[in-house]
């Protein structure tokens, strides 16, 4: 490697290979034509590259009628892909990204042909989403050139890349790609070559901590879906997501990222998800997953009836967000007993962080067999999510579903969890990002750019955990810790001492 190696990705004559002309390579083709690049789109089926720039050239026209692009830039970035017939075809190329078939030997194999082709200073790039980029290099004469460029599906729409260092990467080759990145209007995070890089690591701890929540029977997972989704602001929830991935793609990503960390308790799936996978019930792209789906439409799932029972007198506790649900209390009208202590007959109501209702009422010396819990660390006004304990009267329940369901407001009725289940589930993702920018993976704005970016949650994870207060966030896991006494809910080192310094989650150490 010639020790001035650099690229200028802003140079107008900038020449980039594509190999591999599947889904990936014909969106990344078509996001660097548009940015002025010239493409050399190349693929070992013969009819693989003009079926592909034929489609890029389909969609230029498209979004020309939409009025989204001129008819000159339309036609000009339609002209900067060009069909390469045989590798050689790219040896003029100042960086090649290959999106070509997921398997280690196949890519190197790729790169050692290409390393015989193009110049010394030609970066190589892997689209691997799964795959070590360090190992795709250790194949290479130069593996400080290799770098990973991982984009997400479907390339134009998803405006986030994932720039990925190996052990031997130069760091000009990484900043090459971030600049070409932008040139091409995404946004770069930059990850160190790590099992998952950020999405799919911090994507971890949305379905498997919703997974270990129905595997313990506290909710069904439509009613879990629709808690995730309502109340914590979710796009879809999980087990629709688990759906619309499929699990044929989805357990092998769980497993595999579970063993690439050697067991880390924080990624343990559970059995649910093979167990489907054997039954065939894949998701929407077999008709039947979690849910059914007739024509592309899921099935409408059962809706609890709302009782018309309420209650004689509310007693509220004053402890965890008690505030909280007393003014939801108050808003719904209800005859309040305000007591130091409960009436023989009041209903209980308790609003506990990361406790559960069992542990809540003991804890106050309240009557179990009176006593709900409200989760009212996320907004109330959409759903609200009330948990029982295992001796909870029947009337009493009905009578705090009716109460609390009394302003139109859906209520999910879950059995007893320590944090129900939005308290624990984020408060799950938010300890897995943390500890992702304690192994200093990505930088904490990076991570939050590629979780809302990649994933699509509501904010990025560790603004979430400041949103909702890192403090909180803490309490949270530290009951669940406690409750199970499994290390998957021990605190990241990351979030604890900001929590206890008061500082945000995404406080850099100097
Ligand atoms: P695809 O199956 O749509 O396209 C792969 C293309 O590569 C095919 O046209 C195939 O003919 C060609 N090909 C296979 N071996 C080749 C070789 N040795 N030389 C030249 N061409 C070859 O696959 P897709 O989905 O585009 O994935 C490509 C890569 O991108 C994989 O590494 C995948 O893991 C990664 N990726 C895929 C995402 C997705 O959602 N589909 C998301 C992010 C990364």
């Amino acid at each position: 490697m010639p020790p001035d190696a650099s690229l200028d990705p802003l140079r107008p004559d900038l020449t980039l290979g594509v190999v591999g002309a599947g889904i990936m390579g014909r969106g990344i083709a078509q996001i660097a034509a548009q940015a002025g690049v010239k493409v050399l789109l190349y693929d070992a089926r013969a009819e693989a590259a003009p079926a592909a720039r034929a489609y890029v050239a389909g969609t230029f026209a498209k979004l020309v009628e939409k009025g989204k692009l001129g008819a000159e830039a339309a036609e000009r970035a339609a002209g900067n892909v060009e069909i390469a017939e045989a590798l050689p075809a790219l040896s003029g190329c100042h960086l090649v990204i290959e999106a070509i078939v997921e398997d280690l030997m196949v890519k190197r194999e790729l790169f050692a042909q290409l390393e015989a082709i193009v110049s010394e200073a030609c970066i190589l790039a892997t689209n691997t989403s799964s795959l070590q980029v360090s190992s795709v290099a250790c194949g290479c004469k130069h593996p400080e050139r290799v770098a990973g460029y991982h984009f997400f599906n479907p390339v134009p729409l998803m405006k986030v890349v994932e720039v990925t260092d190996g052990i031997m990467t130069a760091p000009w080759v990484g900043d090459a790609l971030a600049a070409l990145a932008r040139r091409m209007g995404h946004k770069p995070v930059r990850a160190k070559d790590t099992p998952g890089f950020i999405v799919n690591h911090a994507g971890r701890g949305y379905g498997t901590e919703a997974l270990r929540i129905v595997s313990e029977g506290i909710a069904d997972f439509y009613e879990i879906d629709r808690i995730l989704r309502e109340g914590a602001g979710f796009r879809m929830g999980p087990f629709e997501l688990l759906d619309l991935t499929g699990l044929d793609v989805s357990h092998p990503v769980l497993e595999s990222i579970y063993n690439q960390y050697y067991q880390e308790p924080r990624y343990r799936p559970t059995p649910v998800t093979g167990q489907r996978l054997t039954a065939g019930l894949i998701g929407r792209k077999v008709g039947r997953g979690f849910y059914r789906y007739e024509a592309g439409t899921q099935e409408k799932m059962p809706v609890a009836i709302v009782p018309s029972a309420r209650p004689a007198r509310v007693w509220v506790s004053r402890r965890g967000l008690g505030a909280r649900l007393r003014e939801l209390v108050a808003k719904l009208s209800a005859p309040l007993d305000s007591g130091a202590a409960p009436a023989a007959d009041s209903l209980c109501l308790v609003a506990p962080l990361g406790h559960d209702t069992t542990i809540a009422a003991l804890a106050e010396g309240l009557d179990p067999a009176r006593t709900l819990a409200v989760d009212c660390l996320f907004p109330l006004e959409k759903r609200r999510t009330l948990m029982t304990t295992p001796v909870t009267l029947a009337p009493m329940r009905d009578a705090a579903h009716g109460l609390l369901a009394s302003d139109g407001v859906p209520v999910s009725v879950i059995h007893d969890s320590p944090g129900f289940v939005a308290q624990r589930v984020i408060a799950h993702i938010v300890n897995i990002a943390c500890d992702i920018a304690q192994q200093r993976i990505a930088s904490a704005p990076d991570i939050d750019t590629a979780v809302a970016l990649g994933l699509g949650y509501p904010m990025g994870p560790l603004a979430w955990g400041d949103a909702l207060g890192p403090k909180k966030v803490l309490e949270i896991l530290e009951a669940l810790h406690v409750f199970y006494g499994d290390p998957r809910y021990r605190a990241s080192p990351w979030l604890k001492r900001r929590a206890l310094l008061g500082v945000s989650l995404s406080t850099a150490e100097a």
